[in-house]
């Protein structure tokens, strides 16, 4: 089944200290970024990427884009302050009605079994996430004291892709935004509106390159790939 990908790739990438958007650092060969594009790039089921970027980084991005040599259109636009305002401004940008992914750039290590399932499950229900199981046990605490343990078998930790039917999305991210709640992910949007979102197991590999332990799983990843 088809679908469009959106990647918000308009951030600056603080907790990795490089002095630059993460997505410029290397992972063996290539940069953060170029791996998450390739991915889709490389799925004949992605029919349109959407990319949110910073206006000034715009054209080392296409620079580094051209180095695959897969040619799937990919639409630009203008990144916002927060992560959801990025991706606000891909869902503007969305012509269709179908599917649609949401997907962090600076998530190099998908595999597209994941996005299958996601896409499948998402046309079906409305919204699908990637997640995997907590493996740690998870606290909560307040002031540095433990008020409560979670039960682990019912904790996930949530990743990107998202998967949505377009509509859906679209209306969870506007009354969001009207209503000035912020989120950190766009099933938070969905589960505001009362509608149900479905856990997909994805894979550990799927790691986000936050900070600079994350680079060096990130070669491991790569080598084993190879
Ligand atoms: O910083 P973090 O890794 O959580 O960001 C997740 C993704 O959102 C990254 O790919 C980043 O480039 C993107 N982002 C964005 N616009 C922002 C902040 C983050 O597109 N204002």
């Amino acid at each position: 089944m088809k679908y469009t990908v959106m990647i918000p790739a308009a951030g600056s990438g603080k907790r990795m200290g490089a002095g630059q958007n993460k997505l410029f650092l290397k992972i063996g060969e290539h940069s953060i970024l170029y791996h998450t594009v390739s991915v889709f790039q490389e799925d004949p089921n992605c029919e349109e990427v959407i990319m949110a970027v910073k206006p000034e980084e715009q054209v080392v991005i296409e620079e580094i884009l051209k180095q695959d040599q897969h040619v799937k259109p990919i639409t630009f636009v203008k990144g916002g302050g927060e992560r959801q305002n990025s991706v606000a401004a891909c869902i503007s940008a969305y012509k269709g009605k179908g599917i649609v992914l949401v997907h962090d750039a600076a998530r190099p290590f998908l595999n597209s079994s994941i996005i299958t399932e996601l896409v499948r499950t998402a046309n079906e229900k409305g919204a699908a996430i990637a997640a995997v199981k907590a493996k740690d046990t998870i606290k909560y605490a307040e002031d540095g004291t433990v008020k409560e343990t979670l039960a682990r078998e019912k904790l996930w930790l949530v990743q990107t892709p998202q998967a949505f039917q377009y509509e859906l999305l679209k209306e969870a991210s506007d009354s969001a935004i009207a209503e000035g709640f912020l989120g950190t992910d766009e099933s938070m949007l969905v589960e505001r509106l009362g509608h149900e979102v479905q856990v997909v197991e994805s894979s550990y590999d799927n790691v986000k390159m936050t900070t600079q332990e994350d680079l060096a799983i990130g070669e491991i990843l790569l080598a084993r790939r190879k």
